[in-house]
């Protein structure tokens, strides 16, 4: 969904200092309750899976399970392995969610460790960057909604299906982790575009998850283009879902995420006894696809399923008023900690 400058904060520090406050209770995946293949071991600290273990016993972490209370997430030795590193974050305020998360966490880790944001003035535009000093840790928040360009021509805005200018700028960086979709089913003013554009094609619209299909493809083609031989490390955050249908959990059509408390009872993901109600996300599968044909190794974070159940977790009301109720983004403390436990976790375990 969109950036809303009113969520963001006037300056990282006195957001982390806030954050920091709060009572951070990270709820953590039980790895193994419904997988007999993982080890108890893997499941006590899902940042501690090994290589031996992620191929042998092939766990998938992001598969199955339930919602428990958890408080583990090694933060420092996080900021140590991407010592002089550039990590970077490219995508819609999906992917701002879990980057703000992951640099309260490290906050938290390392409270005294000597940071400066860039621009001063905290705001995201449109690339924002933090480092962590005495490591060298440079993380970076680079706001791209579609992954693809939008040019100012002529015509008007026109969204470019098959070209990517702004990926120059992700070059250099040693951890990407890319999102998209929430804002291609966008029409009307919040539209950020006039015309789509694919080769010497003008059109004014055309079906949104064939265009999301296209650009995607745009997407892979460039990563394998510039990424095959670097050491990049590549990530992409699955889809993240919304809570605005109650039947999407069993509730009455009319429900959404407000006043909701709890997580709904998860089993497995897919489809089947046990699934969650509502069903995977359709772009879930073209996204898998576009990975599975790629020569660059691609980690999926596959948090679609996990967070579906968290129909708790949205900042509902509590937004900063831009919306009525907010059931797309994540409260920080909160959900997004947990998909970064489980990057931790994809991070260290394919070392
Ligand atoms: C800090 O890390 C960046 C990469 O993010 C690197 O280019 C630079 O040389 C490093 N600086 C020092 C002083 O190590
Ligand atoms: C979820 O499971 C717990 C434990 O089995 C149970 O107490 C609770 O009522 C269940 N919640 C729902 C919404 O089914």
């Amino acid at each position: 969904m969109g950036l809303r400058l009113k969520m963001i904060p006037s300056g990282f520090p006195a957001l982390l200092r806030r954050k920091m406050k709060s009572k951070v209770v990270v709820y953590g995946v039980v790895l193994v309750v419904f997988l007999l293949a993982c080890t108890a071991a893997a499941a006590a600290a899902a940042i501690t899976i090994s290589r031996k273990h992620q191929h042998r016993a092939s766990c998938d972490v992001f598969a199955a399970g339930s919602w428990v209370v958890d408080e583990s997430f090694d933060g420092v030795a996080l900021l140590r392995m991407w010592s002089g590193k550039k990590v970077m974050f490219v995508g819609d305020s999906l992917a701002l969610n879990q980057y703000e998360s992951l640099l309260c966490m490290l906050h938290a880790a390392a409270p005294n460790a000597r940071t400066t944001v860039t621009p001063a003035s905290g705001k995201i535009d449109p690339s924002t960057t933090a480092r962590f000093e005495e490591l060298n840790v440079t993380i970076v928040y680079y706001l791209s909604h579609y992954l693809v360009d939008i040019v100012n021509e002529r015509a008007g805005r026109v969204l470019k299906l098959d070209a990517i200018d702004q990926g120059r700028d992700w070059l250099g960086a040693d951890v990407l982790v890319f999102d998209s979709w929430h804002w291609w089913p966008r029409s009307g003013p919040t539209q950020p575009w006039d015309f789509i554009q694919e080769g010497n094609t003008m059109v004014k619209d055309m079906d949104r998850t064939q265009a999301f299909t296209k650009a995607l493809n745009t997407w892979a083609r460039w990563v394998d283009a510039n990424l095959v031989q670097a050491s990049t490390r590549v990530f992409f955050q699955g889809i993240s879902p919304s809570h605005y249908r109650g039947q999407d959990w069993g509730a009455s059509a009319r429900a959404t995420c407000m006043g909701e408390t709890a997580p709904v009872n998860g089993t497995a993901a897919g489809a089947g006894a046990g699934a969650y109600p509502g069903g995977p996300i359709p772009q879930q599968a073209i996204l898998r696809g576009v990975l599975a044909g790629m020569a660059k190794p691609v980690y999926l974070l596959d948090f679609t399923y996990l967070s579906q159940l968290r129909k708790d977790a949205h900042p509902t009301k509590y937004n900063g008023g831009i919306f009525g109720e907010d059931c797309t983004h994540w409260c920080v403390a909160g959900l997004p900690d947990t998909w970064n436990v489980l990057f931790y976790a994809a991070l260290t375990g394919q070392q």
